[in-house]
């Protein structure tokens, strides 16, 4: 007899990334120039800096990582939210490092999540790992959808009190993977305000805070009181670390706690060489500023083309294009016709229903390969 397994994972659609590399092993076959705008892995090498950083710190006896990290990490960290968004956190009760957003976030309702009020909340659009964070912890998932003709912002008022006292965790995440948008802060006031008043935790998953094209926009931190916030960064996007898997959770001194706590049950701190590489990187801001300046060189030449061919792209933050498919097609069918010409992008709807009627491009491709692919666009 075979064991039953979790049937969870018989319900779940195949990960992002996994449809995406075998969508790439497809088309690299065909032998034509293949032009990757699927998965948001920048090609940039990480910096020199970063690299040697982690080279020295590879120790001759290996140890276990403590779940807090490095005091230096942590030390590194403060400095940087003080330098980014004028913020003192203390860097022993407010951050705690993580391997990686995914890794945080995804473990986040197993400790967040109490069965009486089962509710947790993620957007519609959205990066996939929240629905998944809370169909494992055994939640009740609910969406807010993200429409364009609110520019992407979540309707709070949608919610009614009976809902809200029904909720343990609402995921919030701007700039937004995979529309661009960013939000105002009347936005973290107001669901921070609900938070506080109905007793759930607010969780803003915020890894691409640093690449932005207009003015730097906000983190959730800035908003008054951190009681029942918890926010997440990454080094991944902000210096070309997604291999490296390193960032931080901050927040409300009396949630760090209980998460170093209930954290060491899985035991996920980096690697100790990875977090002196991270030191390296928040240290620093002129590398992210270099990344800003090629992820908007991307972004003249990809906007000029989706313009000049009349298709609306939304949102200026992160590094995605969140473009509305031409008249005639669906997100899938118009996906599937830049696939014919190996330009490959991920379809709207695969983000959520509501994502339907786009499709996003993660500007990753080289700037000359950006521009080689306008060149192989079809019309
Ligand atoms: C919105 C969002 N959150 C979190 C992550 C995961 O980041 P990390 O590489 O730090 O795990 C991603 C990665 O694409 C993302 O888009």
């Amino acid at each position: 007899m075979k064991p039953a397994l979790n049937p969870l994972l018989g319900r779940l659609a195949a990960y992002l990334q996994e449809k995406a590399n075998a969508q790439r092993e497809t088309a690299a076959r065909s032998g034509k120039p293949l032009y990757d705008f699927g998965i948001g892995d920048p090609r940039e090498p990480t910096p020199e800096f970063i690299r040697k950083a982690l080279r020295e710190a590879v120790s001759e006896v290996s140890q276990y990582p403590s779940i807090s990290g490095m005091p230096a990490l942590r030390r590194a960290v403060a400095a940087y939210l003080s330098r980014r968004f004028s913020l003192s956190l203390n860097p022993d009760t407010e951050i705690l490092p993580c391997a990686g957003a995914k890794e945080a976030l995804f473990h986040l309702p197993m400790i967040a999540l109490n069965p009486a009020r089962p509710l947790c909340w993620y957007p519609d659009p959205a990066y996939p790992v929240y629905e998944r964070a809370i169909l494992f912890a055994q939640g009740t998932a609910r969406t807010y959808p993200l429409k364009a003709e609110r520019a992407f912002l979540s309707d709070l008022d949608a919610i009614s009190p009976e809902q809200w006292r029904q909720t343990s965790i609402w995921f919030d995440c701007y700039p937004h993977n995979p529309t661009g948008a960013g939000a105002p802060r009347s936005h973290h006031e107001r669901l921070l305000s609900l938070a506080r008043e109905h007793g759930f935790v607010v969780v803003c998953d915020e890894p691409y805070v640093d690449l932005y094209v207009g003015p730097p926009p906000h983190s959730a931190l800035q908003i008054g009181s951190r009681e029942n916030l918890i926010a997440i960064h990454s080094l991944s996007k902000r210096s070309g670390m997604t291999g490296y898997r390193s960032g931080f959770i901050a927040g409300d001194p009396a949630l760090i706690a209980t998460l170093r706590e209930a954290r060491a049950n899985f035991g996920v701190a980096s690697q100790g060489f990875v977090q002196a590489a991270a030191i390296a990187a928040w240290n620093d801001d002129a590398h992210v500023e270099e990344r800003r300046k090629v992820f908007a060189d991307k972004r003249a030449v990809l906007l000029a083309h989706l313009r000049k061919l009349g298709l609306a792209v939304g949102g200026d933050g992160a590094f995605y294009l969140w473009v509305r498919v031409p008249p005639g097609f669906t997100s899938d069918s118009y996906a599937a016709r830049l696939a014919e010409a190996n330009i490959l992008v991920v379809a709207g709807n695969s983000f959520g229903p509501s994502g339907e009627g786009f499709i996003r491009l993660a500007m990753v491709p080289t700037l000359s390969d950006c521009k080689a692919a306008v060149e192989a666009w079809p019309v």
